[in-house]
């Protein structure tokens, strides 16, 4: 595995295989990897003559600054899970690099970037757009893997990828969950023993949100859920919204979709954590 630090020096150790014409996947990451990212970095290698994973803080994804100061940087630990994975190329670039000066590009992909985390987290979209476009730009590969933990992030990319005609495919990967549930997350390593307890009800009530959901209306899945949030101490709910999981729209009624998924943020105290669940596709 070669860790490289430049889009030249990636670039270069790229030409010689795509030369023998494999394919090239790409795993863009934030780094302080887990076994969320370890699934997504086996596939994109079984599926790929070459797998590139980058690890890179992205600071213009980030609306708050503090949460970009916090964020867990542990580049050591994720190159020996990177190669115990098999990845070709670790791509772990300075900000200097890919960003040489601002970057004023405007992404818009209304309504998709707007509601949901597009609400709360004003600009965080365009973040990811930037950085996702330049890591696309730097690498040219042929497949992109995205965990659909980000349901609403891998929307948004899929968009992107579609207007702007990007050559690639966009493969998403299912949620990866700790044996008692939770979504992995990075973020999760931000939780003490207490709050790691008390999060574990996020997947819990979308699980039997689920099976609520199958004897009852949208409206009052929504509120089972609202409900159960509230009723836990140490958590408080961000949003939970009912959405077609193509348009990402608010649904009324289960029978306005034939793919609904619920997407749900909350805070376990200080930490800020995202999961999801389909009730139909
Ligand atoms: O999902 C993430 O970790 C980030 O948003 C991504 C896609 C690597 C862009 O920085």
């Amino acid at each position: 595995m070669e860790i490289v630090h430049t889009i030249k020096d990636l670039q270069t150790g790229l030409s010689a295989l795509r030369a023998q014409n494999k394919t090239v996947g790409l795993v863009p990451t934030m780094g302080a990897l887990h076994a969320g990212h370890a699934s997504l970095v086996r596939r994109c290698v079984s599926e790929n003559g070459v797998a590139v994973v980058s690890v890179f803080v992205n600071p213009t994804q980030f609306n708050d600054k503090n949460d970009l100061v916090k964020y867990p940087r542990t580049l050591e630990a994720d190159c020996r899970l990177l190669e115990d994975c098999g990845a070709a190329f670790v791509f772990a670039p300075s900000v200097e690099e890919m960003y040489p000066g601002p970057d004023t590009r405007q992404f818009n992909y209304a309504p998709l970037d707007t509601v949901m985390e597009g609400a709360f987290r004003p600009g965080h979209f365009n973040g990811v757009c930037q950085i996702v476009s330049k890591l696309f730009d730097a690498v040219k590969p042929d497949y992109a893997y995205f965990g659909e933990k980000d349901f609403q992030q891998l929307a948004v990319i899929r968009e992107m990828v579609r207007q702007m005609k990007y050559p690639l495919e966009v493969v998403g990967c299912p949620i990866v969950r700790e044996a008692d549930g939770l979504a992995l997350s990075s973020r999760n390593a931000r939780l003490s023993v207490e709050e790691r307890k008390i999060a574990l009800k996020i997947s819990q009530t979308l699980f039997e949100s689920r099976t609520f959901a199958t004897s009852h209306s949208v409206a009052e899945t929504q509120m089972f859920v609202e409900k159960a949030i509230a009723a836990t101490p140490g958590l408080c709910l961000e949003y939970f919204e009912l959405v077609d999981g193509n348009t990402l729209q608010k649904i009324a009624n289960w029978e306005d979709t034939s793919y609904a998924v619920g997407c749900i943020t909350v805070f376990c105290g200080e930490v800020r954590l995202i999961d999801n669940i389909k009730y139909k596709e």
